[in-house]
């Protein structure tokens, strides 16, 4: 039987960008919508929520790939599973990166009930 680490939905993955700006706009010219956008961050989604999010050089993040969880108890979980300490992020969110599979890196992030609103209140 297989042993299961910990589950979610796949929300992301992050892509390296050479041109954080252009790419943006690229994908926006694809229909993607900009959810974050910092000088050294940004997060594209496309019309069904898929996220790409871009790490420009130097970024602190590397490439992976992200599953969501529903709860923090959730995250918390996995994260005590993996031996992986939680962070928490500037958008609102709470991940910790571990492991993948064949090399990648796994992100399992957690998006909190009020993500977005106060971006939306604007
Ligand atoms: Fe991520």
């Amino acid at each position: 039987m297989t042993d299961i680490r910990f589950t979610g939905a796949v929300d992301h993955i992050a892509v390296k960008s050479e041109d954080l700006a252009g790419d943006v706009e690229g994908y926006k010219q694809l229909g993607f919508e900009v959810e974050s956008l910092f000088e050294d961050w940004a997060m594209v989604r496309d019309a069904k929520g898929f996220g790409i999010a871009l790490l420009p050089p130097g970024s602190k993040h590397p490439p992976h790939i992200a599953m969501r969880v529903e709860t923090m108890a959730e995250l918390e979980a996995a994260a005590a599973k993996e031996g992986r300490p939680i962070k928490p992020h500037r958008d609102g969110t709470s991940s910790f990166y571990t492991k993948g599979v064949g090399g990648q890196i796994v992100e399992l992030i957690y998006f909190p009930a009020d993500f977005g609103k106060a971006k939306a209140a604007e």
